[in-house]
């Protein structure tokens, strides 16, 4: 089994996608072989659809794809129409965001699925991850769901099977998010210069001349 995992955050270090990826492929080690592509740099489509299934991976921007994803998608399309590709790999997509619902993750992975049916390629499914750079830092019981929403989602991916989309959130309440949350990004606005209401309200911010 080849799988082609691409990745679709822009950033270069720090991103939950890459680590998501790294986790992914430690746990393909004995089922197969992993490769990496970057969204960002849509070229070797040929070796992409060389693969038995493409996992897009990346993160929730506006509640939808990351613009650089999107255009990936479209000249895969494109290549996909030129040179129909002796096999037809399976989709699958894993879409990770700041906020606590995975269900937010929805309308994203609704994206994949229609450029897949688009391409007529059998899309399977998506697992959208709450909260998800949060997850990597909290202890392994205020994670089960988060695991167990992992772990299914690789089974039904090493048995190129098709499921409902898998969304998880952490183990502990919306509430106790929201106040670690804001532990964390108010001092950062701070550190840079700004207060809550500039951020809240830039308008003011505009009209008070800053
Ligand atoms: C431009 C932009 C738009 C975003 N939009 C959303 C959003 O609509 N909902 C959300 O929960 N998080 C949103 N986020 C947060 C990211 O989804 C979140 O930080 C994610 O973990 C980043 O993944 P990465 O590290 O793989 O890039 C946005 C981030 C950026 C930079």
């Amino acid at each position: 089994m080849k799988l082609a995992m691409i990745m679709g955050s822009p950033k270069r270090r720090g991103s939950m996608s890459a680590h998501l990826i790294k986790e992914m492929t430690k746990a393909t080690r004995k089922a197969g072989e992993v490769l990496v592509f970057n969204a960002a740099k849509p070229e070797r489509f040929d070796e992409v659809l060389s693969c038995d299934r493409l996992v897009f991976v990346f993160p929730l921007y506006f509640d939808s794809l990351p613009s650089h994803v999107v255009s990936y998608l479209e000249q895969l399309a494109a290549y996909i129409k030129e040179h129909p590709p002796e096999k037809t790999p399976s989709v699958y997509a894993v879409c990770n965001l700041g906020f606590y619902e995975g269900y937010q993750t929805k309308w994203a992975l609704g994206r994949i699925q229609c450029w897949a049916e688009a391409v007529s390629l059998p899309w399977k499914t998506g697992l959208g991850i709450g909260a998800g750079p949060f997850t990597a830092h909290l202890p392994p019981e205020a994670r089960k769901k988060t695991d167990n929403g992992k772990e299914k989602f690789l089974e039904l991916l090493f048995s190129d099977t098709a499921g409902d989309n898998i969304y998880t959130e952490p183990d502990i309440p919306k509430e106790m998010f929201v106040e670690i949350a804001n532990a964390n990004w108010i001092p950062q606005l701070e550190a840079n210069h700004l207060t809550v209401d500039d951020v809240m309200h830039p308008k003011l911010r505009h009209e008070n001349g800053k």
